[in-house]
């Protein structure tokens, strides 16, 4: 596996590829990034993935400072994984002067986590713009574990007319049901044992919905409480329309729930979409 610390070499390995394929991540890698790895083989003869932490995203207060940063592990999967490229940019790298230029992002990157996260979704789109001009790929691919950043990545590569295909990839969970997610990492041994409940308390929810409840409130004010009940601190349970993250009607086709709620000093965040009419 090729490693480019910096934009040069990247765009020395770039000149010499054709299609590429591209996994941006934040590193601390687990089986849900490996598997956007592999996915990404069916669409490019060449795989890239990035390891950049980016300040832009994190709030103040937030756990920019203690993202787990676990370089060696993380080359040792990618490589295992087949990825052919790893783009490791520092900070002065992504941003050699105060980044400026920002991407001003829709509506919705104000509500649900954008609610409890000023600022974060601009941060994204902003490093996901500035990774995808240096990088140049065909198809990037994101998870749906991070279902809100998919729809507002997808919304500015269309309004933007980026010639880049958008791959969402199910989300990889643990065999309890929790999500895998680098934030885990964080939880105590008890809290681990507790996370589930989220997955569990969604998959309750779209239940409801599949057996034809829509009083979306009700449904959203229940889970609500069954977190909180076991301990949790909610920051939203949201029934929303699938992919656009709409406002739900009660007419809709498909939905997905979400969720994002504190155990202890640590935000999961979780979702499930119910299955067609
Ligand atoms: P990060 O949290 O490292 O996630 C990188 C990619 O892995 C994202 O597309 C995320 O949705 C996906 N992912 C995380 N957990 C997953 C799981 N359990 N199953 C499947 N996919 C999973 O998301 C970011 O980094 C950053 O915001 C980034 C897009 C890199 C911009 O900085």
């Amino acid at each position: 596996m090729h490693i480019l610390a910096g934009p040069a070499e990247l765009g020395a390995w770039r000149a010499a590829q054709g299609e590429v394929a591209f996994v941006p991540t934040m590193g601390n890698l687990h089986a849900g990034h490996l598997r956007l790895v592999e996915e990404a083989r069916r669409y490019a003869p060449a795989v890239i993935a990035s390891i950049f932490v980016n300040p832009l995203q994190f709030g103040a207060g937030e756990d920019y400072e203690r993202y787990p940063r676990t370089w060696e592990n993380d080359c040792a999967k990618l490589a295992a994984a087949g990825c052919d490229a790893l783009f490791a940019p520092a900070v002065e790298d992504m941003y050699p002067q105060p980044q400026t230029c920002f991407v001003a992002p829709p509506p919705l990157a104000d509500e649900l986590c954008g609610a409890y996260r000023p600022g974060h979704f601009r941060g994204v789109l902003t490093v996901v713009l500035k990774l995808f001009n240096l990088v140049r790929p065909q198809t990037a691919l994101f998870g749906t574990k991070d279902y809100q950043q998919l729809a507002l990545v997808r919304a500015m590569v269309e309004q933007f007319a980026l010639p880049i295909a958008i791959v969402g990839v199910d989300t990889v969970r643990a065999d309890d049901g929790l999500a895998l997610s680098s934030r885990n990492g964080y939880l105590s041994a008890a809290e681990r044992a507790e996370a589930p409940r989220l997955y569990q308390t969604l998959a309750v929810l779209a239940e409801r919905l599949q057996a034809g409840e829509r009083d979306f409130h009700r449904l959203e004010q229940d889970a609500a409480a069954a977190l909180t009940g076991a301990g949790w601190k909610v920051d939203y349970v949201a029934v929303r329309e699938a992919g656009t993250l709409a406002a739900a009607r009660v007419q809709g086709g498909r939905f997905v729930v979400l969720a994002a709620a504190w155990l202890g000093s640590t935000r999961l965040i979780d979702n499930l979409e119910t299955a067609g009419p």
